[in-house]
């Protein structure tokens, strides 16, 4: 088994609302090894950009705040650092890709001014170094005339390639840990294949570790080999991926696979689960999920289950009563 590279555990993240705290993120406990893709799927509002900023600690300017728990990345307790310490290690250990490329970068600055300064930021390196640097950082994200982007300012660039920019940036330090929330959602799907593929051969290279948060289940299959599923701020099911899709053990997690098309089935409609993520304020007593689930049962309403591990190896986990039950229809889960 490779190294622990992050180990996340027991994350709690609030914020205020109005004069009370509502729980985003609950009870998160996860790992991602040295040279691993781990998932993290969810709905929207799940909390899965809740829990990627709460370990980059970048909830700073939200009402939100870390409440309870550990992220260890190799062992080191990062909710304990003080800020200016948490700085040096974003960037230079812990890189991080958002959803829409353009937020990431500053409109009024060159490509090259945002490079050499995020390199320089982290290594003692003299402005030529860096750009040689970039150039070499450009290359390997495929852009085809790193010059030119070099000198260009973001809204001269294509979506595609404003992305590979900020890959780039986050992988111009070379960072341990990669957290990549929705890093293709923007793009078209030929770009989007690009930019996967990319990551895929810059992790294979490096060795990093890769926390890549999407609600594309075809995007999982395809990049990782384990996947963790978020409902309502709490991990529902853990599982390598093969399995996920094989047999989904969380009524929650069987929703998501039952609505993604498959090629060739001829179905035009497909089943969504019904009812919404609820609100943070009016969570549910017991399972988060029992107002949407078919197979609620008394117990669900009131008490909410742990996350327990479902499989024989450890590896696989399952919120849900349904795992203790022995009523014939829902034991085949
Ligand atoms: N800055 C904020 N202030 C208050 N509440 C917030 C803030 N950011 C997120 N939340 C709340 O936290 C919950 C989780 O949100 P989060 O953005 O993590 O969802 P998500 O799973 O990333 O969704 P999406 O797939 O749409 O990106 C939501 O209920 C959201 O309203
Ligand atoms: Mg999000």
């Amino acid at each position: 088994m490779a190294e622990k590279l992050l180990e996340v555990k027991n994350l709690k993240t609030e914020f205020r609302r109005d004069k009370t705290m509502v729980t985003a993120v609950k009870d998160v406990s996860f790992t991602i090894h040295k040279g691993e893709v781990l998932g993290l799927v969810g709905e929207s509002g799940c909390g899965k950009s809740v829990t990627s900023l709460s370990i980059m600690r970048l909830l700073i300017d939200t009402p939100g705040k870390v409440t309870a728990g550990e992220v260890l990345l190799e062992g080191k307790d990062l909710l304990k650092c003080p800020e200016n310490e948490m700085r040096k290690i974003r960037g230079s250990q812990m890189g991080m890709i958002f959803q829409e490329p353009m937020s990431a970068l500053n409109p009024c600055m060159r490509i090259e001014t945002q490079l050499i300064e995020a390199i320089r930021l982290h290594r003692s390196l003299s402005r030529s170094e860096a750009r040689k640097h970039s150039l070499t950082m450009l290359k390997t994200v495929g852009i085809p005339d790193p010059e030119t982007t070099l000198k260009s300012f973001p809204h001269q660039l294509s979506g595609g390639m404003s992305q590979r920019v900020v890959i780039a940036m986050a992988m111009c330090c070379d960072p341990k840990l990669l957290i990549a929330d929705e890093p293709t959602t923007a793009l078209d799907v030929t770009i989007q294949a690009q930019i996967l593929e990319l990551m895929l051969r810059i992790k294979n290279e490096k060795n990093t570790g890769i926390l890549l948060i999407t609600h594309d289940l075809g995007v999982v299959a395809e990049m990782c080999t384990r996947v963790i599923v978020m409902y309502a701020g709490r991990i529902v099911e853990e599982a390598a991926v093969s399995e996920l899709f094989k047999a989904p053990k969380h009524p929650y997690t069987q929703g998501l696979i039952a609505s993604v098309p498959k090629l060739g089935s001829g179905v035009t409609t497909l089943p969504s689960i019904p009812g919404n993520v609820p609100d943070l304020s009016m969570m549910p007593k017991g399972c988060k999920f029992a107002p949407r689930c078919k197979y609620v049962m008394d117990l669900c309403r009131n008490l909410e289950p742990e996350l327990k591990t479902a499989g024989q190896d450890g590896m696989r986990k399952c919120r849900c009563h349904l795992l203790n039950t022995t009523n014939k229809e829902v034991s085949a889960l």
